[in-house]
């Protein structure tokens, strides 16, 4: 078991580490032709198919829930479309409304989480074309789908998912351009200009993970006893506050809570006290200004800010008490960056507390059942 943890002390932390080579993996050959995506590959959906979506419905679990939200985001920014998301244990028992025309997308590591396998064959038996985002050949969401994209993470061993999130993420950006390209819904230097971003993921997930250490340290050192944690995010920063608030939960057994930012006044805000940390995810994007409000209005409780912000932009630094850094590229491919800060510091967290994190208790990788 040492050996295949390549030197470092669990899988979880050798996954995280391993974020970058499993983006360039699920990238590269997609963007390699010109200046588009190309996503016409054996055992994908025809793109005729793509290009007649009248609507995306995304059903998914736990931290794959979390990259459809992003999903979400990109899909109707890029390609016009209107979609739908549901976690998957609701979407199969509400009777949905759903057939031909709707391209239904089940995004599961594994594929073979019970709960999002129901969910896309109710689609399909109700004539809508289905499609798996999932990590592992032969799976049987591959078998139960009409068409399949692949992450290419590799064995993920941690409970935790971290790299096939932010694969995920990945291909759900790709296909989000690639639907935008089809439906002639971006002009070409948008989709260039993209791509590029897209391109340069990689190396900047590598360079954020070198770079982020010592403030995490310092974080977690100073956080670790914490007994409450809430976590803020906009637009595409609210599923990386989701997200970071799953991995803490999970591997620390701390309760947090994850909103979005401007929700917080009808609800949240009655819990902050001088004890509670508050990561807010603030890197660039048209909503930042709003984003720093939602911070004055923390601070103002008494609560302690823990901003996630753009590197270069050092306005952020001067509404927090503390800010983790990450790369700029585009504010939409913004959260496969932010959420590697959120990772770590979970990481950081639950091992202070001495804990199991590549396996946490009561938890399974792969939830076969309901
Ligand atoms: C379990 C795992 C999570 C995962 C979820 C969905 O809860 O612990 O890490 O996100 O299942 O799994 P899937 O394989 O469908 O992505």
């Amino acid at each position: 078991e040492t050996a295949e943890k390549g030197g470092y002390e669990t899988f979880m932390l050798k996954e995280m580490y391993e974020q970058a080579d499993a983006l360039a993996d699920t990238i590269f050959d997609r963007v390699a032709r010109g200046d588009g995506v190309d996503l016409d590959e054996e055992g994908a959906l025809d793109e005729a198919i793509l290009s007649r979506a009248r609507r995306i419905v995304i059903v998914a679990c736990g931290t794959s829930y979390h990259a459809g939200l992003i999903g979400r985001y990109a899909i109707e920014t890029w390609a016009r479309l209107p979609v739908e998301i549901d976690i998957a244990s609701e979407y199969r028992y509400r009777d949905p409304v759903v057939g031909p025309g709707d391209l239904v997308i089940g995004i599961t590591q594994s594929g073979e989480t019970a709960d999002t396998l129901a969910a896309m064959r109710l689609a399909r038996e109700r004539g809508a074309t289905v499609l798996a985002v999932t990590n592992v050949m032969g799976s049987q969401a591959t078998r139960d789908a009409d068409g399949v994209l692949f992450t290419r993470a590799g064995l993920e061993i941690g409970v935790a998912a971290t790299k096939t999130f932010t694969c995920q993420v990945a291909v759900m950006q790709l296909l989000a351009l690639r639907l935008a390209e089809l439906r002639g819904c971006l002009p070409a230097e948008r989709i260039a200009e993209l791509v590029a971003g897209i391109r340069r993921l990689p190396s900047a997930v590598a360079e954020a993970l070198e770079r982020l250490g010592p403030a995490v340290d310092t974080l977690a050192e100073r956080w670790w006893q914490g007994d409450f944690f809430l976590y803020l995010g906009r637009h595409v920063g609210l599923p990386v506050a989701l997200e970071g608030a799953l991995k803490l939960k999970e591997i620390s057994y701390i309760s947090t809570d994850a909103y979005a930012a401007g929700e917080m006044k009808h609800g949240p805000i009655a819990l902050l006290d001088e004890m509670t940390p508050v990561i807010c995810v603030a890197t660039d994007s048209p909503v930042l200004d709003k984003v720093v409000s939602n911070m004055q209005e923390v601070r103002a409780r008494g609560a302690h800010v823990i901003a996630i912000t753009t590197e270069g932009n050092d306005q952020i630094a001067h509404h927090a008490e503390a800010i983790l850094p990450v790369p700029r590229t585009d504010w939409m491919l913004q959260p496969i960056l932010a959420v590697l800060p959120l990772q770590l510091l979970a990481y950081g967290i639950a091992r202070r507390r001495g804990l199991n994190v590549d396996q946490p208790r009561n938890l399974a990788k792969t939830v076969t059942v309901e």
